[in-house]
């Protein structure tokens, strides 16, 4: 096995049944990036004019829809503009469901619809502290957010006008990254777990899992030695590429690009083909325990 994530490209063509790709679900719990370079997100005539920073509210760092209810955020415009612009939007969380569900059949049923989101504007003028920053490498982890377990399955989609690539790197397989900072984690100060949820910093609990997930997240992004010299790879996506990532697993940095669809699914970890393979699965193995 090599050092780096694995991007195995895809030849298909349609988001829908007929496309030949199904029972990909070894390979995504794998940790590879699943690349299909020939599918495109189709944008109607009438849409053509949304791929402009101006439809974003300047607050936001993308516009996104929150299901089930579908209502959007950070979007800027009337409300027939607003109407056509979320129609858009609305296609690309369908269109990558039926997609989700067709190369992983397995997860049928257990696969939770998370925000859809339409980002118009450019990597290159994002501020960020280093903590929000992506263009480091990372698994995703959120502070406010915590997962208890539960994956993210992202399905994203280029469709820069420009003929832009999004540019990312990729890093080192989770079993090693973990294996990098394990060793150094100490475990989070009694109660302040508690008192992050009840002064509501975060949503829910964080538990023993999020606390490490967190610590792996921003321990990568302080660390400017790892970021210069771990393993990685540079990885392109052209216009009119769909990539699938299982963000909490595979280590990724978004170094440029302008417009790109992306939708977020929730899946137990229980529902996996392997649950051992899951992040859990894995930090729990090399501990040697259950983590709460
Ligand atoms: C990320 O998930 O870290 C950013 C992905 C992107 O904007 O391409
Ligand atoms: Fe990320």
């Amino acid at each position: 096995m090599s050092g780096v994530t694995t991007v195995r490209d895809f030849p298909d063509r349609s988001w829908a049944e007929d496309g030949p790709t199904r029972g990909a679900e070894a390979l995504i719990e794998a940790g590879e990036v699943l690349r299909f370079p020939y599918l495109a997100f189709a944008l109607i005539e009438s849409e053509l004019r949304f791929r402009d920073p101006r439809w974003a509210d300047g607050k936001a760092k993308n516009i996104s829809l929150r299901w089930p209810g579908g209502d959007m955020r950070g979007a800027a415009g009337d409300s027939r503009d607003l109407a056509a612009l979320k129609a858009m939007i609305t296609r690309y969380a369908e269109q990558s469901e039926a997609f989700a569900l067709r190369l992983f059949p397995h997860y049928r049923g257990h696969l939770r619809r998370g925000n859809t989101s339409f980002r118009p504007l450019d990597v290159a003028g994002r501020e960020a502290s280093w903590r929000k920053d992506d263009t480091r490498l990372h698994v995703d982890a959120f502070p406010s957010n915590p997962m208890h377990g539960t994956r993210l399955l992202r399905v994203f989609c280029n469709v820069n006008p420009a003929g832009r690539p999004r540019e990312w790197r990729v890093g080192e397989p989770f079993e090693a990254h973990a294996k990098r900072y394990l060793p150094a984690i100490k475990r989070a100060l009694p109660g302040s777990a508690w008192l992050l949820e009840h002064a509501g910093i975060t949503k829910r609990r964080r538990t023993e899992y999020d606390h490490l997930m967190l610590q792996l997240h921003d321990r990568a992004k302080a660390d400017a030695a790892f970021q210069k010299t771990s393993p990685q790879a540079r990885v392109d996506f052209a216009p009119g590429t769909t990539w699938v990532v299982f963000s909490d697993q595979v280590l990724h940095a978004a170094m440029g690009g302008q417009h790109m669809m992306e939708q977020t699914f929730y899946l137990d970890a229980a529902h996996q083909q392997r649950p051992e393979s899951s992040p859990r699965g894995t930090l729990e193995r090399l501990l040697g325990r259950e983590l709460r």
